[in-house]
């Protein structure tokens, strides 16, 4: 008879045996029923608390066509089914209610933002939600629709020359501006205001002429808070603690691999850093556009030649078609990632994915959302069938109408679409 230690120790390891067993299996068994099994959870269906409470949740797709091309599960994170369209209503909710908590911004604050579209609309969202303002300063090259948007949204909109990060009139730096000087003139405001305790300047509620001259802001405006989505890792926290941990409820754990484009890095840093803790084999891939660093410090520790760093262009160079990826700097969020390897992806490979899934699935994307299918795809013949491989699917394709969309646009860069499968791709 076996002592009663050594028993224990075999019954110990069998429970173990098994449990790892039956995970494994249950991981197979819902790859095989993988619709059944994400469909048959139960939908929340009772009403969300307004516009806020709305964001995220969102659905994770399979994309049919790529998932029978390639033998493996591509699964889509439906990110453009957010009210303000993107990935990014939940960066936007996340900055603002980090900083209204810190005390940074409060109520009839003006949220400030240099961005190139996405986050700018989702500030422009959700900011009345919490009594605030927002002023955008965007590149004059990106896409007209944007701008159209965010003024739209009832936001402010100062358009400027693209130029490199390194000058003033970047459209960060100046997004950063605006905001020390709404925070200034608030300041001034209170100081007239509340000049020897009297309410002096305040004629029938309205402030004096002088501060209302001095900025782009109302004068009742309580001060100004500049969003910073490149540095302010409350993005990354976003996607930590929200987008992450959907993923992996969606796919009950079962995933094998996660990739996606970088702009800021926030979303790659915060779903490959958690999904990581969770499961360190899996697999975090970045795929970056032309005229990035990332996927050269990803794979080889270093961003790039002296002669490419950003500052050091003559003029801000054409590289890439594709709209919020692609970076020459590190940032605090992107530094957060935790990411097994890089790919690298062409203009041609987005146009053509992005033709490729609206004939063959409906979805009608964006240019990253695009880039990041061509990555899911590469994943999938690294790691072979069989294998589950989520991505995001940033925004849709309705805010890319002048540009990517566009049969002008594209063949004036030579880049109008040929393909009739994924031949681009290497799949026949
Ligand atoms: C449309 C779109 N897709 C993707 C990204 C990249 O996401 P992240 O900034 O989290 O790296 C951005 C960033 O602005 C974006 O606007």
């Amino acid at each position: 008879m076996a002592p009663a230690r050594a028993t224990g120790a075999m019954a110990a390891a069998a429970a173990i045996a098994i449990a790892v067993v039956s995970y494994c299996y249950s991981c197979k068994s819902k790859k095989r029923s993988n619709l059944n099994f994400f469909f048959s959870k139960k939908k929340k269906l009772e009403p969300r608390k307004g516009v806020v409470d709305a964001i995220g949740n969102t659905p994770l797709i399979r994309i049919n066509s790529l998932s029978d091309a390639t033998g493996c599960e591509i699964l889509g994170k439906c990110e453009f089914l957010n009210p303000g369209g993107s990935v990014k209503d939940r960066v936007a909710v996340k900055i603002i209610e980090e900083a209204l908590e810190s005390g940074k911004l409060t109520e009839g604050g003006v949220v400030t933002e240099g961005s190139a579209g996405s986050t700018a609309i989702s500030i422009a969202t959700v900011a009345p939600n919490y009594g605030c303002k927002c002023h955008v300063v965007i590149p004059d090259d990106a896409a007209i629709e944007k701008a159209q948007i965010i003024e739209a949204l009832g936001a402010t909109v100062e358009r400027v020359r693209p130029v490199s990060i390194t000058h003033r009139d970047h459209f960060v730096n100046v997004a950063r501006r605006r905001a020390l000087e709404a925070n200034e003139l608030a300041s001034k405001h209170q100081n007239t205001a509340f000049k020897d305790g009297k309410d002096m300047e305040y004629i029938n509620g309205h402030g004096s002429n002088e501060a209302k001259e001095s900025s782009t802001f109302p004068s009742d405006c309580t001060g100004g808070f500049f969003a910073d989505q490149f540095e302010n890792i409350a993005n990354f926290r976003a996607h930590y603690e929200g987008t992450g941990p959907e993923i992996w409820e969606q796919t009950g754990g079962c995933l094998d691999a996660f990739v996606a484009a970088a702009g800021t890095g926030g979303t790659v840093a915060g779903v490959s850093r958690f999904l990581q803790e969770k499961n360190s084999n899996i697999k975090c891939f970045l795929i970056d556009p032309p005229g990035s660093s990332l996927f050269n410090k990803v794979t080889r520790g270093v961003m790039y030649t002296k002669e490419e760093a950003e500052g050091q262009r003559l003029k801000n160079p054409f590289d890439t078609i594709t709209e919020g990826i692609g970076i020459n700097r590190l940032t605090q969020n992107f530094m957060m990632a935790k990411l097994d390897g890089a790919f690298r992806g062409t203009d041609r490979e987005a146009v053509e994915m992005s033709r490729y899934l609206v004939k063959n699935d409906g979805l009608f994307l964006g240019s990253s959302s695009a880039m990041n299918c061509v990555g899911a795809v590469r994943a999938a013949q690294l790691l072979g069938p069989g294998h589950t491989i989520v991505t995001i699917l940033c925004d849709s394709g309705m805010r890319h109408l002048s540009k990517f969309y566009d049969a002008q646009y594209l063949s004036l860069h030579g880049l109008t679409p040929t393909a009739t499968g994924l031949e681009f791709l290497g799949i026949k």
